[in-house]
């Protein structure tokens, strides 16, 4: 039975204070026909890209405020603009939010972005030309642990560490053999798809036999922390970069934990060093996100997100893919569809004309490539264990073309119908 997607509405396009939804479709009916077409998309099919989420309607209130139109370069109580004493509110309540969210002496609200953030971080810690040591591009690092189209690449020389080839978990002796042998002036702790957490204290050991800093990239399990799903890396890292986007449900945006000792270095590379005036509408929508993490309802809703990850795991398995690890600790699965036949490339076509939208990502073993999904986004719509049962079997049937791409998308859109995205929470 075909399957007509619910009503958008314009309160729905920008759920902040004010007219602006209205207004916005009266001036600009294109733009908002392109954004309410976002909407749609976002409603009607199953978002499984592991970096993204719903925000609340209160991080999207925060995002579309007043401080959107604010110069604030510098920081609370010392500003090179005027006009910020409420800028310097908001920033110094975010702040306060996070070092008690996460149990850190110094917290610096102000990256852009995740790249930013790491970015600042290399900045505050290493000179041009130094060594470091960071997980492999292919083995799920981040373009900013090293790849060559990336500064860190050019500004820096990485080393890579990997994954085991048949276990998939990160070669702890290796990386020691690695540390050894280059002495590098810092270590990245971080990936894009490692599902499992990694030993932080092994991490930390490491990086002191060899006199080098820990950077932990935690752009992926920052969320997980927050609601005490994952271990915290925090008393581990010199300097913690993240992302607030992810799991965390914040704004698009980055965030530096660390030490009292380094926190002006920090403070320092990233303004006056990375950026310029911080988006300080962002700064605020990422205090509400901190204010919401800090809940028991985060908590359940993070320790929710692991379990679905497993049950999706679990179900991907036994639709015959090969799951790296064999499971997962995280929002995150990795798994190869080269049992079915497929290459990741070419299941990802599959499951993208059935409404199922996640990435590719290596595998670590060789050029080998795999698909990555993460849960965050659907447990923020409600969807429990049942439900990744479903999921797990759409994307089975997909993958094995053993229903018309149509037919899966109208039976993905029945689903989501269930499980509205925004009104869900508010
Ligand atoms: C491990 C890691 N570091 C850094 C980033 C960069 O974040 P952004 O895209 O906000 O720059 C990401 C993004 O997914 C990431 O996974």
């Amino acid at each position: 039975m075909p399957v007509t997607p619910a009503p958008v509405s314009a309160p729905r396009l920008a759920p902040g204070p004010g007219r602006g939804a209205e207004e916005l479709l009266r001036q600009d009916p294109e733009m908002a026909g392109i954004l309410l077409a976002e909407a749609d998309r976002r409603a009607t099919g199953l978002q499984l890209i592991a970096a993204e989420n719903f925000t609340s309607s209160a991080v999207l209130a925060a995002l579309a405020s007043p401080l959107a139109d604010k110069y604030a370069e510098g920081y609370p109580g010392a500003r090179h603009h005027g006009g910020c004493e409420v800028a310097d509110l908001a920033e110094r309540v975010a702040t306060e939010r996070a070092k008690a969210l996460f149990g850190a002496e110094h917290a610096n609200v102000q990256p852009h972005s995740g790249s930013a953030a790491v970015l600042a971080a290399y900045a505050a810690l290493l000179r041009p030309g130094d060594k470091v040591l960071a997980m492999g591009l292919r083995e799920g690092g981040h373009l900013t642990h090293g790849s060559p189209a990336n500064f860190s690449g050019r500004w820096f020389d990485f080393t890579g560490y990997g994954v085991h080839p048949d276990t998939g978990l990160i070669d702890y002796d290796r990386l020691r053999a690695l540390a050894l042998a280059h002495r590098p002036r810092a270590i990245v702790c971080g990936s894009t798809s490692y599902p499992r957490h990694p030993d932080y204290a092994l991490f930390r050991e490491i990086a002191d036999e060899v006199d080098a800093y820990l950077v932990v990239d935690a752009a992926h399990p920052i969320g997980l922390v927050a609601g005490g799903a994952a271990p915290t890396p925090v008393p581990y890292a010199d300097v913690l970069c993240a992302t607030t986007h992810k799991v965390l449900r914040g704004p698009r945006g980055g965030m530096l934990l660390c030490g009292a000792r380094l926190a002006d270095r920090v403070d320092r590379a990233v303004f006056p060093f990375v950026q310029g005036g911080a988006l300080m509408h962002a700064v605020a929508a990422k205090a509400v996100a901190f204010g919401e993490a800090a809940t028991p309802a985060f908590t359940a809703y993070a320790h929710q997100v692991v379990a679905n990850a497993r049950a999706l795991a679990a179900g991907l398995a036994g639709e015959g893919l090969a799951v790296a690890t064999g499971g997962t600790d995280t929002h995150l699965v990795a798994a190869d569809t080269g049992p079915l036949g497929l290459d990741a490339t070419a299941a990802r076509g599959r499951l993208a004309a059935a409404g199922i939208v996640l990435d590719v990502c290596g595998l670590g073993r060789g050029s080998a490539r795999g698909l990555r999904l993460g849960t965050a986004a659907v447990t923020t719509q409600g969807m429990g264990e049942p439900e990744m049962a479903r999921v797990a079997a759409l994307m089975g049937a997909a993958l094995r073309g053993a229903e018309p791409a149509g037919r899966l998308r109208e039976q993905v859109a029945e689903l989501t119908a269930a499980f509205p995205p925004y009104p869900a929470r508010d």
